[in-house]
């Protein structure tokens, strides 16, 4: 079982591979509806529309490496054996959105796992990327946005500066506490809006 935050990094991967500057990750937990759902978007090259469904398969990759693409179909099939499926958007030249939707309380769901690790890998590895990552759950929600971060610490210091990367991991883990925290008391956050 694989977790979740690792096929997050792999849509990122992705949207990097295809020159996004821009990439949004949105997650929204929806008990109600028992709906957990996964969106990456990028402001990348996108792709062809007629390639959208061979990107679902195992044997399609534009990389010149390896023969094989994993990323897509494995999250498809993962998905799908969660009672969901994979979406994908794209435009040529405009960028891509996939989306993943899984049963939430299926057995076979894995959980989000070190999303906190994963988040500051990526910002660790990619600076200059505009990074905004939306977790919903219930009513309510954590919100990372990079663009915000650069603009409080001024053009001379990186986000990938060692304390900025350290400031950044306390925020996440803060965020993400308080995100699950109103879970305990009745498994249920209420929805406020
Ligand atoms: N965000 C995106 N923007 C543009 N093209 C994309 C995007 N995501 C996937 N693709 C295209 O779809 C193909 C399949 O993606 P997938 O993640 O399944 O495999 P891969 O990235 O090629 O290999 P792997 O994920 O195993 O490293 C990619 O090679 C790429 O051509
Ligand atoms: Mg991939």
């Amino acid at each position: 079982m694989e977790e979740l935050s690792l096929h997050i990094l792999d849509l990122v991967q992705n949207s990097l591979r295809a020159a996004a500057t821009k990439v949004e990750i949105f997650i929204k937990e929806d008990l109600t509806r028992d709906c957990f759902l996964l969106e990456v978007r990028d402001n990348g090259r996108g792709m062809p529309e007629d390639f959208v469904k061979e990107a679902l398969s195992p044997f399609t990759t534009t990389r010149t490496t390896r023969r094989v693409g994993l990323g897509l179909s494995l999250l498809d099939m993962v998905a799908r054996r969660c009672g969901g499926g994979v979406e994908i958007d794209t435009k040529l030249g405009k960028g891509t959105r996939v989306r993943a939707v899984f049963q939430h309380s299926h057995w076979d769901r894995a959980p989000l796992g070190d999303i906190k690790a994963t988040l500051v890998a990526i910002i660790a590895a990619n600076p200059k990327l505009s990074l905004i990552y939306k977790h919903r759950l219930g009513g309510r929600d954590f919100i990372l946005d990079t663009e915000e971060i650069k603009g409080i610490l001024g053009r001379d210091i990186p986000l990938n500066n060692m304390a900025v990367l350290g400031w950044l991991e306390e925020y996440i883990a803060q965020g993400l506490a308080h995100l699950y925290g109103g879970e305990e008391k009745d498994g249920n956050p209420k929805e406020s809006g």
